[in-house]
This record gives structure tokens, C-alpha cells and sequence, in this order.
């Protein structure tokens, strides 16, 4: 069964999936490399929408997959109902990687490579809203809540591989 790592923008969770596992699959990436553009550059021409389609058939194609597998996922992955019923039937092996939000917003604002949609077009303070939100989601769909504020990645990694 698929170990899946969530958590808001910022929380680490491609960091964590590849120091698991070389082979690890991260949404937002494989979601770059098939629609041949920058995630930003995604939803700045066909929306946010169109990027929410593309990220729930991704989901589901990766679920399905057998096997060992960690999967990477965007923040927003929760958003959608049909894909927080296939992540609920995966509750047991779902990881929420949680922060406090002004460590996140600051990790957010200095990150130059990843360039996230919904922080360059929000208020610090809707941006809060939304992670308040999305918080309470991850939190009913995941067993393993990690705080990630002051762990190092291999502090995070040793957690996960000793359950
Ligand atoms: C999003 C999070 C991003 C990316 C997109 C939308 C979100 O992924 O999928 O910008 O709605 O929270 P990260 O959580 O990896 O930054």
C-alpha cells in the first residue's frame, strides 16, 4: 500500500519523499513534466480548475498502484471529495507533516524555486484561512500527524520508518 505524505505548502513533503525513498513519486512533479509547464505557469493559462482535474486523475492513478510506493502530494489535494474518499481508505498509511503557519509562510515566501499560485495571489491573511481549513482536513484523513517545526528531514525519516 501507497505511504502518503501530506501537509500544506512548505511542510516538507517532497524533501521527506525522496530522502524515504529514491523512487519516490511526487505529484506535483510528475504533474510538470505531463502538462509540459511550471505548476504557476499552469494555473496562470488554464486555472486552477483545470490543475485540480489533472491532480485528482494523478491521484487516482498513483493509488492504484501496487507495491511499496511513497507518494508526494500537493497541499491542495485534500480540497477535493473524491479525492479525500480515496485518501480515508488509505488513512492507516497517510502522514500529515505538520508546521505552525509562520514557519511555513516563511519557508513559502523564500522559496524562489517552487513559485506557489496560491501565496503569490492571496493576503497573508487568506493565505491563513486557507491553511486553517486545509489543517482540519489533513488531520481527519491521516494517523501519523509528525510536527515538523523543529525536526530535522532525517529526525522526520527515522519517525516514519520506525512505525
Ligand atoms: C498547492 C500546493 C502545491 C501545488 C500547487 C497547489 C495547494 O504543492 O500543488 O501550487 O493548493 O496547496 P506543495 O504543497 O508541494 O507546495
Amino acid at each position: 500500500m501507497a505511504k502518503v505524505l501530506l501537509g500544506f505548502m512548505g511542510a516538507g513533503k517532497t524533501t521527506i519523499g525522496s530522502f524515504l525513498d529514491d523512487n519516490f513519486l511526487d505529484m506535483d512533479l510528475i504533474i510538470e513534466e505531463r502538462v509540459d509547464m511550471s505548476i504557476s505557469d499552469f494555473f496562470a493559462h488554464q486555472g486552477e480548475a483545470a490543475f485540480r482535474q489533472v491532480e485528482s486523475a494523478l491521484l487516482e492513478e498513483l493509488m492504484t498502484k501496487e507495491g511499496n510506493i511513497i507518494i508526494s502530494t500537493g497541499g491542495g489535494v485534500v480540497i477535493s471529495e473524491k479525492n479525500r474518499q480515496l485518501l480515508r481508505e488509505n488513512r492507516k498509511n497517510n502522514i500529515l507533516l505538520s508546521a505552525s503557519f509562520e514557519v511555513l509562510y516563511d519557508r513559502i515566501k523564500k522559496d524562489k524555486f517552487f513559485q506557489r499560485p496560491l501565496f503569490l495571489n492571496n493576503s497573508k491573511e487568506d493565505f491563513h484561512g486557507i491553511f486553517e481549513r486545509r489543517m482540519m482536513l489533513y488531520e481527519g484523513l491521516s494517523d501519523l500527524i509528525i510536527n515538523v517545526d523543529h525536526r530535522t528531514p532525517e529526525e522526520i525519516v527515522r519517525i516514519i520508518k520506525s512505525i
